[in-house]
């Protein structure tokens, strides 16, 4: 993936991609994502090869991919007429994955650098636009329609964003809308703070910007918005059942640790 032009965080994307990839090689996968297995074998032929090739380590970031999925699921069956925001989209697939009705206008934004990629490797969905944008430069949600429920997903994209931004996000968001869900995952002040010592992280030339040890205290930034809850991730039932016999053992001893086992938190809020 060296000739991607993608820079810093935008390179995260392909460690999250490969996790899905992997999981469709497994027997019985939790995510299932066939596009994330062909665009990464066209991205890089030997994904899977190599000392650790086949490792499922990556696959909490997998059980966070469902667990997004299935929260915007049961929205879109209660909200059929929704605008959906799907923020740091990188080369996820969610919108083929979820299939939303005509309905539903399902909007994937990413830098511009990463939308090119997704042009060339994902196929479109009548349903979907892409657009190619900082999510801070809030000038993109003046080409949304407002007036109807909103659902906002943002899947490994907080900690890349300054508390500020984020803040400032949100609150528009929610000022925009009628009515909505934003759903999104965030890490800890400890994991925000040695981020900056992250082998993969430092290779990538980025680094966390913000962390939260109570990401539901984060309903405090705006009057309209109320926490719901919060799904887990190292933790997952799903990996006690679908990850191979080694990689079980490896997350149990990790969750040991609370802080690596809380280590990301996937939230949920309303409006
Ligand atoms: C860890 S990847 C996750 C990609 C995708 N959501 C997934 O789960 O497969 C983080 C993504 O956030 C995007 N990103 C980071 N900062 C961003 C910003 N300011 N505006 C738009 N996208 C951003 C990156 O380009 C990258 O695609």
């Amino acid at each position: 993936m060296n000739d991607t032009g993608l820079v810093g965080a935008q390179k995260t994307l392909s460690p999250v991609l490969r996790a899905k990839a992997l999981d469709n090689l497994l027997p019985d996968p939790i995510l299932g994502d066939e596009h994330a297995e062909r665009t990464m074998r066209r991205l890089d032929p030997d994904y899977d090869r190599g000392r650790f090739g086949t490792s499922q380590m990556g696959l909490a970031a997998v059980v966070r991919a469902k667990a997004h999925d299935d929260w915007a699921l049961a929205f879109l069956a209660d909200h059929p007429d929704a605008v959906v925001l799907h923020l740091g989209c990188g080369l996820d697939a969610r919108v083929h994955r979820i299939d939303p009705p005509a309905t539903v206008d399902w909007y994937d934004l990413d830098h511009p650098a990463v939308i090119d990629l997704r042009r060339r490797f994902l196929p479109p969905h009548e349903h979907c636009t892409l657009i190619g944008s900082s999510v801070t430069d809030l000038a993109w949600l003046d080409g949304i329609p407002r007036g109807r429920p909103v659902l906002v997903i943002a899947e490994g994209l907080v900690p890349y964003l300054t508390e500020a931004d984020l803040r400032r996000l949100l609150t528009t968001v929610v000022d925009a809308f009628p009515t909505g869900q934003l759903q999104f995952d965030t890490v800890s002040v400890w994991g925000w703070r040695m981020s900056k010592w992250d082998p993969s992280l430092r290779g990538y030339g980025t680094r966390f910007h913000c962390g939260f040890d109570d990401p539901a205290s984060l309903a405090r930034w705006h009057p309209r918005l109320s926490y719901v809850d919060e799904a887990p991730m190292n933790d997952s039932p799903l990996i006690t059942a679908k990850a191979p016999a080694g990689v079980r053992r490896a997350y149990r001893l990790m969750n040991l640790l609370p802080g690596l086992r809380r280590s990301t938190r996937i939230v949920r809020f309303r409006f």
